[in-house]
């Protein structure tokens, strides 16, 4: 377990830890219905996301790195997720997301600084990521966390607009 927090907000308190086997399925299905959602992509770029989250994927990246899927409770739902990937010495954030009646309320921050804290145990350096360039709520949170924006990349995946971002993690 990286962190449990009490917030005023919350029923319970937010504990974030890697996500275990028996998870996957329901952290398949949210990544689903939230990347459903997210009218800052078009419908090819959401449901080529989609795919990528299989129940079955998601097994295999924590087969092969636990960290790589860090979940957030409270009580007993699942509330937001980070996917992402050891690149060696890097690690690409590919995914964090919380659900709809828990934003707001911190979560994804302690998503975001639980990411960093496992960067660290895996000897990693750098944290990198990329955001739609109109994901103004993904782009704040990033950016009061200490990522810096890298590169502005235009016409990039679907034929969208994007910035990445860096963070060194000590
Ligand atoms: C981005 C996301 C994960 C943020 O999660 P969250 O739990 O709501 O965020 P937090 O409550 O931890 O907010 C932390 C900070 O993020 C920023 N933020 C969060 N929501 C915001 C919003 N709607 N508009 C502007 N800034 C916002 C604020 O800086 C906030 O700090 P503050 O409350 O002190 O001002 C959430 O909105 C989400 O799941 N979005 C859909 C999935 C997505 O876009 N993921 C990112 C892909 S790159």
């Amino acid at each position: 377990m990286f962190q449990a927090k009490r917030n005023k907000n919350l029923k319970n308190s937010i504990v974030i830890r890697p996500m275990r086997a028996l998870e996957a399925a329901k952290v398949s299905r949210l990544a689903r219905e939230i990347i459903s959602a997210l009218e800052f992509y078009t419908p090819a770029a959401r449901s080529c996301e989609i795919n990528k989250y299989s129940a079955k994927v998601l097994l295999r990246k924590i087969k092969e790195d636990k960290f790589s899927v860090l979940v957030a409770r409270e009580g007993n739902e699942i509330v937001g997720f980070c996917i992402n990937q050891d690149e060696g010495t890097v690690v690409w954030l590919e995914w964090f997301a919380v659900t709809g009646l828990a934003r707001g309320k911190g979560v994804g921050r302690l998503l975001i600084r639980a990411l960093d804290d496992s960067a660290k145990k895996r000897g990693a350096h750098k944290i990198w990521c990329d955001t739609r360039v109109n994901n103004f709520a993904s782009i704040k949170l990033l950016k009061s966390e200490k990522y810096k924006k890298i590169a502005n990349l235009k016409n990039f995946w679907h034929h969208q607009d994007y910035f990445l971002f860096e963070k060194e993690v000590h």
